[in-house]
């Protein structure tokens, strides 16, 4: 660490995309790369906290003094993050989670004989909307990836989720948001107070973003 500033707080948080199985060789997923996450897991480690990274598959290494647990599909994420939320003080889900499953896994490779196929997809638990859910919940920090009417519906997770803030990602902007090198938020916290992250490399964002969460809330 380069700092005490969160020393004695237990930061959990989620990463990279999830992948859920189609049939053994194929699955639905996104562009997630962890970038994000990973920088926010690193921007709090070096504030001195205690930091645990529940990620998806990604290709990324764990920065120092982060201890990861690696998930694949959004049901193992649920239950690594349940596992360890009565330990955290902040949760912060920046993972992008895969709303919806194939309702059933073929077993066997599907095989191309028709001209059209139907997947059947059934939704996955929101894991953060059941974090904002518990009694004794740690300090909640979503993100919202949204491509139109940004401040909207991030707002609208905000508050239906149960947040403390929501950090709004226009994912429509070039150069920043899904695997990109940069990233570029609005953070709207439950008070009304609403903050802009400008344009910057996605450690910088994230140390900023980390700073943001101590000042205000601890
Ligand atoms: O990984 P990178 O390549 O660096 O890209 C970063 C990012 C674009 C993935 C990241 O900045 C980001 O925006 N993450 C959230 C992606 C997302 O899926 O957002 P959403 O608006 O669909 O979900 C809203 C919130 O609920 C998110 O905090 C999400 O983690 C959470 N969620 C969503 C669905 C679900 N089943 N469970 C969840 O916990």
């Amino acid at each position: 660490p380069v700092s005490q500033a969160l020393a004695g707080q237990h930061w959990l948080i989620t990463a990279g995309p999830t992948r859920e199985a189609i049939d053994p060789v194929r699955f639905l997923s996104n562009n997630s790369s962890g970038k994000m996450g990973y920088a926010i897991a690193k921007a709090a480690q070096r504030m001195g906290a205690k930091v645990t990274l529940v990620s998806g598959p990604v290709s990324i290494d764990v920065p120092a003094g982060v201890s990861r647990v690696a998930v694949v599909t959004a049901e193992q994420m649920e239950q690594a993050v349940m596992q360890q939320v009565s330990d955290a003080d902040v949760f912060v889900a920046c993972a992008a989670v895969a709303d919806y499953k194939p309702a059933a896994i073929a077993e066997q490779k599907i095989k191309k004989n028709a001209k059209t196929m139907e997947i059947k997809l059934i939704k996955n638990p929101d894991i953060l909307q059941q974090v904002g859910a518990l009694k004794n919940k740690p300090l909640c920090i979503g993100f919202a990836a949204e491509t139109e009417n940004v401040e909207y519906y991030a707002k609208d997770k905000l508050q239906r989720k149960n947040l403390d803030m929501i950090c709004a990602n226009n994912v429509a902007k070039k150069d920043i948001g899904f695997d990109s090198e940069e990233n570029e938020l609005v953070l709207y916290c439950k008070n009304g107070d609403s903050v802009a992250l400008d344009q910057n490399a996605k450690y910088t964002i994230a140390s900023d973003l980390v700073s943001e969460i101590k000042n205000r809330f601890f």
